[in-house]
């Protein structure tokens, strides 16, 4: 198992823990007349999470998809593991890609495959050095990771929607991230479900010290996994900071988000 956990991560550049993994800078959005993002920065570096909350609509998706790349801000920049994701080449996008796991709002498995086939996807793209029984290992090692030990045979119609939620994490460690991107892990999942949730991707944070970024409606959620939580209204970040900051903001959209969902 160790072997091919250290000839996985042999792969990567030795990272540098000073400079933010994330760096965003004054990015704007706009879909037609719509704006999206106005103006949002912050930084995360390896280690942090935070958390970001907001209603729907505000920009949450848009901007990891900026940071993935999928999409490109109108203005400001998105540096990523200190690639410009807006001005990048092809490759050296995909190269920064392959450092992020991510796990989309509606964790999109891929219903004719197997949980072990899903979780393997990335390594059958990415990590072609890697011969069938290593990929296998690593398979198991991530599935283990994940508490699915024994369950990699099953298809995802077949499973609870929180065992679904970590298949979808299993995946988006795969590649062993640098950046872990969640959006809305725990989003239709009954309280105890994703309290389990929470306290995987707390785990999951200890063990592996990623800059991560948890989208979430959920200010309990944001309260457990998060070491810094943004509130973003209309494509602006309100407020940044831990939750006692947030606790002792005096600005009524803060303060009734606070009380709305906590
Ligand atoms: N590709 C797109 N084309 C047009 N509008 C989009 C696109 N992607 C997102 N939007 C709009 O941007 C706004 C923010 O979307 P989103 O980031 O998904 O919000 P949320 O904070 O709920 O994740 C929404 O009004 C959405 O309709
Ligand atoms: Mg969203």
């Amino acid at each position: 198992m160790q072997l091919v956990q250290d000839r996985i991560e042999s792969k990567r550049e030795p990272v540098d823990i000073e400079t933010p993994a994330i760096a965003i800078t004054d990015v704007t959005k706009s879909f037609g007349p719509q704006r999206v993002l106005d103006g949002v920065s912050f930084n995360v570096r390896r280690g942090e999470t935070l958390a970001f909350l907001g209603r729907s609509g505000t920009g949450k998706s848009v901007l990891l998809r900026i940071i993935i790349g999928l999409q490109t801000p109108d203005s400001g920049s998105a540096i990523i593991l200190g690639t410009d994701m807006a001005h990048a080449s092809e490759d050296a996008m995909s190269a920064a890609r392959t450092q992020m796991g991510f796990l989309f709002q509606h964790a999109a498995l891929y219903d004719s495959l197997t949980v072990a086939d899903n979780v393997a996807f990335p390594l059958v793209h990415h990590r072609q050095d890697l011969s069938g029984a290593d990929r296998r290992e690593r398979v198991q090692m991530l599935l283990n990771e994940v508490g699915l030990e024994g369950h990699g045979n099953k298809m995802p119609a077949n499973i609870s929607g929180g065992m679904q939620k970590r298949v979808g994490l299993a995946r988006a460690l795969a590649l062993d991230p640098v950046i872990l991107l969640l959006d809305e892990p725990t989003a239709g999942l009954d309280p105890i479900s994703s309290g389990e949730i929470d306290e995987l991707i707390l785990s999951l944070q200890h063990q592996h010290q990623m800059a991560s970024i948890v989208v979430t409606h959920d200010m309990l959620s944001a309260k457990t996994i998060a070491t810094r939580i943004a509130l973003m209204n209309h494509g602006k970040i309100v407020i940044e900071g831990s939750y006692d900051k947030l606790q002792d903001s005096h600005e009524s959209f803060v303060s009734q988000f606070l009380h709305r969902d906590s």
